[in-house]
C-alpha cells in the first residue's frame, strides 16, 4: 500500500487521534481527519498539526449519525479527486444507558457503521479508493463473546423466534434496537461490534481483487473517552477492576498502532476480525475463529441489513458474482 493519503474517522479523540499521530509518524504524506463538524475537525487538526510540526492533515466534517453530513463529506473528496489508500473507519461509542436512536430510528452504537458504510460503498461507487486501498474498521473483544457483562445476540435463534428465520429482519432490528429487542446497552455494543465483523467479511467479497479490508479491536485502552457515554456499572465497577489486572489496559498509542499493523496484512487474509488472545484486551492481535464469526449466512444477512438501514449500495461490484 501506498503511503500516500489516509483518513481517519473520530479523530477528534481517543484512539483516531492516536492514530493519526502515528500515521504521520510513518511518513503519510497527508492525513484526512473527521469530527463531527468542521469546527471539531478543524481543532483536531490544529492539535494534531502543532504536535507533529508538520501540515499534513486535512479537516473534515462527518457526522455519521447524519446521512446528510456522509454524502457532503463524500462530495469533499469528490471534489478533490485524490483516491485514499488507507480508510480508518475507528469512530464508535459504547452506547448511552438510557436507549439513544437517531433520527433515522439507528440505535447509537450502531450508527457509526451505517455511516461508515455510506461513506465506503461511496468511496468505492466513485472510484475514490486506490487499487490496493486498506480498509480498517474497529471492532472490539465483546463480539467474540467471553467478555464479562457484554453478550452478543445469539442471531439464528433470535431470527427464528422472532422474525420467521430471516436474519436480514433480525440484523435490522438489532441495528434499530427494536422490535423485540430488549435495550441492554453492553449487549447492544457487543451487537454493533458482531455486526461490524459480519459486515466485514461480506465487504471482503465485494471488493476488487487488490484491496482488502480488516475489522480490528485497538483492546482496553481506558484513557481514552470511550465510556463517557455508558452506565455506571462499566464506568466505576468493570474497568476499575479490569484496569487492576496486569496486561488489560493499555495506551491509545498501542491500541491504535493495531489498526496500523493490520493495514500492512494481505490480501488473502481480508474481511477476517483481528482481536486479542481470549481472555485478554491487549498484546498481540490473533485471527479469530469463533464459529459465529464465520458464518456465511449471518455475515451476508448483515451486508443486506445495512445495505436496507442506509439505503446505500455498491453500484458496480466486480467480485458479485462470487458472492450468490
Ligand atoms: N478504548 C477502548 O478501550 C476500546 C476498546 C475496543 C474498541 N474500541 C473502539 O475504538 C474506537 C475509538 O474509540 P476511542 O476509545 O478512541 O473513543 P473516543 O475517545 O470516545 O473517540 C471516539 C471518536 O469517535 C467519534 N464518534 C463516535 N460516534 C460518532 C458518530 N456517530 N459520528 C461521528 N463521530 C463519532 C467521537 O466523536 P464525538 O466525541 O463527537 O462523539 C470521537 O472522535 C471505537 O469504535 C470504539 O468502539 C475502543
Amino acid at each position: 500500500m501506498e503511503h500516500s493519503i489516509a483518513l481517519v474517522t473520530g479523530a477528534t479523540s481517543g484512539l483516531g487521534q492516536a492514530a493519526a499521530r502515528l500515521l504521520a509518524g510513518e511518513g503519510w504524506r497527508e492525513i484526512i481527519v473527521t469530527g463531527r463538524n468542521l469546527a471539531r475537525a478543524k481543532e483536531a487538526a490544529a492539535q494534531l498539526a502543532a504536535e507533529n510540526k508538520k501540515v499534513i492533515f486535512t479537516p473534515l466534517a462527518l457526522d455519521l449519525d447524519k446521512s446528510s453530513s456522509v454524502q457532503s463529506a463524500l462530495a469533499e473528496i469528490v471534489k478533490r479527486g485524490q483516491p485514499i489508500d488507507f480508510l480508518l473507519l475507528n469512530a464508535g461509542l459504547v452506547p448511552f444507558k438510557q436507549r439513544v436512536l437517531t433520527v433515522v430510528g439507528v440505535e447509537s452504537s450502531q450508527a457509526p457503521l451505517i455511516g461508515h458504510h455510506q461513506l465506503t460503498v461511496g468511496l468505492l461507487n466513485a472510484n475514490l479508493l486506490s487499487l490496493n486501498a486498506r480498509i480498517v474498521i474497529a471492532g472490539a473483544e465483546p463480539a467474540r463473546g467471553g467478555v464479562p457483562m457484554f453478550k452478543y445476540t445469539d442471531l439464528p435463534a433470535f431470527a427464528a423466534k422472532n422474525h420467521h428465520g430471516d436474519r436480514t429482519a433480525a440484523v435490522e432490528a438489532l441495528i434499530r434496537n427494536g422490535p423485540n429487542v430488549k435495550y441492554v446497552p453492553n449487549n447492544a455494543y457487543a451487537d454493533a461490534k458482531l455486526i461490524i465483523a459480519w459486515w466485514t467479511a461480506a465487504l471482503a467479497r465485494r471488493l476488487p481483487s487488490g484491496m482488502a479490508v480488516y475489522a480490528v479491536s485497538p483492546g482496553g485502552a481506558t484513557g481514552t473517552r470511550v465510556v463517557r457515554s455508558a452506565g455506571p456499572l462499566l464506568r466505576y465497577l468493570f474497568i476499575p477492576i479490569v484496569n487492576l489486572i496486569p496486561g488489560m489496559n493499555q495506551t491509545p498509542e498501542t491500541a491504535a498502532r493495531r489498526y496500523l499493523q493490520a493495514s500492512e496484512f494481505g490480501t488473502d487474509v481480508s474481511g477476517q476480525f483481528f482481536a486479542s488472545a481470549q481472555g485478554k484486551f491487549s498484546g498481540p492481535i490473533e485471527l479469530q475463529r469463533q464459529p459465529h464469526l464465520h458464518d456465511r449466512a449471518s455475515q451476508e444477512a448483515a451486508w443486506q441489513a445495512v445495505v436496507n438501514v442506509s439505503g446505500a449500495d455498491l453500484s458496480a461490484a466486480p467480485s458479485l458474482s462470487a458472492v450468490s
